[in-house]
């Protein structure tokens, strides 16, 4: 008989993204709702190695769904990827009775825990919390919607200073590899160059792009940047430009880590809350070690040894959409 799962562990884990905490929120109310007994587990897998775990209650997560970061805090973790701090955080976990976790993170965080639950008979449940929106298996990360808004906000902010100068800008967003927040804000400001880790960037077709436009005195410009473009982020590509063309007036702008703090929006709150809900569901019906998505507006599981190896493709399409409509 499949045991019944008694006490829960939460952690967010790898970069915060807004919606973090409506999802901590939504576990820890979903399992005190089922009687579970709900603990928070500190800075990510540090807490379970260091044993940072606390009790958590329903006054524990009041008055946190609109707020930006998480309150369980985060961390990139190196002494979990090896066994012996793995082996530390099993203990801890076991010496409280937490038969179950639910981690929220990006990839990085799904490998750790995909290791931990192939090694230990505590079943995991991974649920996307990243901006970067780039895990395979689920139509939305938690965080990526207020992340590419805030990078829209502030492309819109430029494009204003932009025209009124006749400036080309270069506008950096993050995702070291992976192009969606640069695909998505690109595309819902018009930008005219969209420069992704996923796709090779020729500068010398941007160069004769520019040119062109040049020529139709087209002179507001606006290209993003992937921070993770191979070609080296906004600094390089604007270091060329200005070198090829020097009559033209360029400007960078890096937006960072203002993309991941702010309050979450209405859609990252919702998917966070519903995906929150469903993880504590999963562990009560008995899932084990997988990862919970949203496709086609349904719950997704994937098991986490899938969730590990695949990864989000960004599709011709999109680049076909951006080469067209930035004429
Ligand atoms: O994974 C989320 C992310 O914001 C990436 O887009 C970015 O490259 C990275 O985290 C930055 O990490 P850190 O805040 O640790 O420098």
């Amino acid at each position: 008989m499949e045991k019944k799962v008694t006490k829960i562990g939460v952690l967010t884990s790898g970069g915060d993204s807004p919606g973090m905490n409506a999802c901590i929120r939504a576990v820890v109310r979903t399992g005190l709702y089922h009687g579970l007994e709900m603990f928070g587990i500190l800075r990510g897998f540090a807490g379970m190695v260091e044993d940072d775990i606390i009790p958590m209650e329903s006054q524990s997560v009041a008055n946190i769904i609109q707020r930006g970061g998480t309150i369980l805090k985060t961390a990139r973790c190196k002494e979990f990827y090896e066994p012996e701090g793995r082996k530390k955080a099993y203990q801890n976990l076991k010496k409280r009775g937490i038969d179950g976790l639910v981690i929220i993170g990006g990839d990085g965080s799904f490998r750790g825990a995909q290791i931990f639950s192939n090694e230990f008979d505590i079943p995991c449940i991974g649920l996307p919390g990243t901006i970067d929106k780039d895990i395979a298996g689920t139509d939305f990360t938690i965080g990526f919607d207020t992340a590419v808004n805030t990078a829209v906000e502030a492309i819109d902010k430029i494009r204003d200073t932009a025209e009124a100068h006749d400036r080309l800008f270069v506008i950096e967003v993050m995702g070291r590899d992976a192009g969606y927040i640069a695909l998505h804000s690109g595309i819902s400001t018009g930008a005219e160059n969209i420069l992704i880790p996923e796709r090779k960037t020729v500068i010398e077709d941007i160069i004769l792009q520019l040119a062109e436009k040049e020529r139709r005195k087209k002179l507001v410009n606006i290209i993003v940047v992937a921070e993770g473009d191979e070609f080296g982020g906004a600094d390089e590509v604007a270091k060329v430009i200005t070198q090829r063309m020097p009559q033209q007036e360029v400007r960078v702008c890096i937006l960072g880590h203002i993309q991941r703090g702010g309050s979450p929006s209405c859609m990252d709150r919702v998917i966070a809350s519903r995906m929150g809900f469903h993880a504590v569901e999963s562990l009560i019906e008995g899932r084990h070690n997988v990862f919970v998505g949203i496709v086609n507006n349904r719950m997704n599981y994937l098991p986490l040894d899938e969730a590990v190896k695949k990864r989000q493709r960004i599709s011709e399409e999109w680049m076909n959409i951006v080469k067209i409509l930035s004429s």
